[in-house]
């Protein structure tokens, strides 16, 4: 999959693409990048690339004409703006998104950006998360790498189910040597041996951790009867010891 970066800062992408899984994918060929640079299409003497708002308010936008000029440079591709705006990211959307051959990432900076080139060039907002950031750069960077596990061969099947949201739980914990560690050790269970006990342990494990964490998302299962059974001894205790506290 392709990855064409419209930034004003392009410093920010060399060591997320020269690191990690994500360089290893770029030396395979699974994911391809171009990074341009808005600042060449800036005008004037200083390669001005931002005006005051009409109508007033905090800060500058950057410019029409800026921004078109370097979608033009990227080739035709679905355009996606980073900003806190946006549909709020989630694995089914970056699963959807891995399925296309390429995208264009406009990274906003200042205040934001004129809304006619949003609403001629852009076909989707998207964001990270309900906060805000100084740009666009840090989210592009969480969507390419959200995208990026859903690509053949980023990472192996079995690494893929076994992490969080996958499933639609939490992942369980997980422990590695020492057995014991400061006088804490691993659960019995994951060290005797028994596939169907520790599978079993990791689900109870991922049921009671959604169940504490993450309401909205355990609320949004279909579980079996017996999931529920799996935590329902935990959930009495949780609430008999602290009967006033909601979860
Ligand atoms: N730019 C600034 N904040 C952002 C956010 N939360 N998501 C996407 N783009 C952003």
């Amino acid at each position: 999959m392709r990855f064409e970066i419209c930034t004003l800062f392009p410093e920010f992408f060399h060591s997320f693409f020269t690191t990690g899984l994500v360089a290893r994918a770029v030396d395979n060929g699974i994911l391809s990048y171009a990074i341009h640079n808005l600042r060449l299409h800036g005008e004037g003497r200083y390669r001005s690339v931002d005006d005051a708002p009409f109508g007033g308010g905090a800060g500058m936008l950057l410019k029409y004409d800026v921004i078109r000029k370097s979608l033009e440079a990227t080739g035709e591709r679905p355009v996606i703006h980073l900003t806190p705006r946006g549909r709020v990211l989630n694995t089914s959307m970056a699963k959807r998104l891995a399925s296309l051959p390429g995208v264009t990432l406009l990274c906003g900076h200042y205040e934001g950006i004129d809304q006619r080139i949003l609403d001629r060039a852009v076909g989707m907002e998207v964001s990270i998360g309900d906060y805000v950031l100084g740009g666009g750069e840090t989210p592009a960077q969480v969507l390419i790498e959200t995208i990026a596990r859903h690509l053949p061969g980023f990472l192996t099947e079995a690494s893929l189910e076994a992490e969080s949201f996958e499933s639609g739980l939490l992942e369980h914990d997980q422990f590695t040597r020492p057995r014991e560690a400061d006088g804490v050790p691993v659960p019995g269970v994951l060290v005797e041996g028994d596939p169907k006990r520790i599978a079993a342990w990791q689900r109870e494990n991922a049921l009671w951790r959604t169940w504490r964490r993450r309401p909205d998302l355990f609320a949004r299962q279909t579980l079996a009867d017996c999931d529920f059974d799996a935590i329902h001894g935990k959930i009495v205790t949780h609430f008999s010891i602290r009967p006033q506290e909601t979860p």
